[in-house]
């Protein structure tokens, strides 16, 4: 949460950096009154912003993360405080020492399904959390999931999140996202809604397990195509109950897509005990 004394660029030493996008940089960053502190340190050019006309996302980053942060929910990415000087604006992030979970998967190829499991569970716990705060988060991938440093999972960048209110209920939607996520209603109807976040935990589900994205082609249109077309293969077919779980995931129609409710509920997840918040938020490395 903000805290209520406005903090500078000064009151941190920059370490190395951690990530950059189109407009922003990632920075380690360890508090100078506190070096037991350490964060991450995003880092956006104001010039950039306006040029790259990004101050609508930026705004909505700020006002996400501001909103989420109230809950202290253990799978996102806290929001500590922000502040400005004439170049840049800063947010101060929780430092995940494990990096991207994009990275951890293609290092290791594949996770067993054990550890499939135990992730994806994080992923739907959190991403229930975000919906039951008007939230859709619409870019949900390894790249935007984080490990602590205990090995539990943070979902971060709310830069392309939406919240629906009552006046915008339907989330009408140009393309904002990965093109490997995206979700067939936002390619056909350009619509997203909370079960968009569904359709990109069932991709990263597939991810988990077969170690490469569900729809991928040489490029966006033709990864747009097959997306559309529900063309996914499975490299091997030996998997029963988690095969099952993400062809019941990825339905076409949004309006039959299972709710992450009825999800916590299949069969493959019959040995994890949704309440025991304890067992669900253990660190791989705890
Ligand atoms: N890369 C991007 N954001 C990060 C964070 N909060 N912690 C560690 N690495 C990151």
């Amino acid at each position: 949460m903000s805290s209520r004394i406005k903090r500078s660029p000064h009151d941190f030493v920059f370490k190395e950096e951690l990530g950059n996008g189109s407009y922003s940089r990632v920075y380690k960053a360890v508090d100078r009154s506190d070096p037991q502190r350490v964060y991450a340190v995003k880092v956006c050019s104001k010039r950039h912003i306006i040029h790259e006309n990004k101050v609508k996302y930026v705004t909505i980053e700020k006002n996400t993360l501001n909103l989420l942060a109230r809950a202290n929910h253990p799978g996102i990415v806290k929001l500590h405080s922000t502040f400005h000087d004439e170049e840049n604006l800063y947010f101060v992030l929780d430092f995940a020492a494990g990096g991207e979970l994009l990275s951890l998967l293609n290092r290791v190829g594949k996770f067993t399904e054990p550890c499939a499991r135990h992730f994806i569970a994080q992923l739907i716990d959190t991403t229930e959390f975000i919906h039951s705060q008007g939230v859709i988060h619409r870019d949900l991938k390894p790249e935007n999931v984080l490990l602590h440093r205990d090995g539990r999972l943070m979902v971060t960048d709310f830069g392309t999140a939406t919240n629906i209110t009552k006046e915008n209920t339907e989330g009408g939607a140009s393309f904002v996202g990965t093109a490997e996520y995206v979700s067939p209603e936002l390619l056909l109807y350009n619509q997203c809604q909370f079960a968009s976040d569904v359709w990109a935990l069932g991709c990263m589900l597939y991810q988990f397990i077969e170690g490469v994205p569900p729809f991928r082609g040489e490029n966006e249109l033709h990864t747009f195509e097959k997306i559309v077309a529900l063309e996914y293969p499975w490299a091997n077919n030996n998997k029963g109950g988690v095969v099952s779980l993400v062809r019941r995931i990825l339905t076409l129609d949004p309006s039959q897509r299972p709710s992450l409710t009825s999800i916590k509920q299949d069969k493959w997840f019959e040995q994890v005990d949704w309440r025991n918040r304890e067992a669900l938020w253990k660190g791989i490395w705890q």
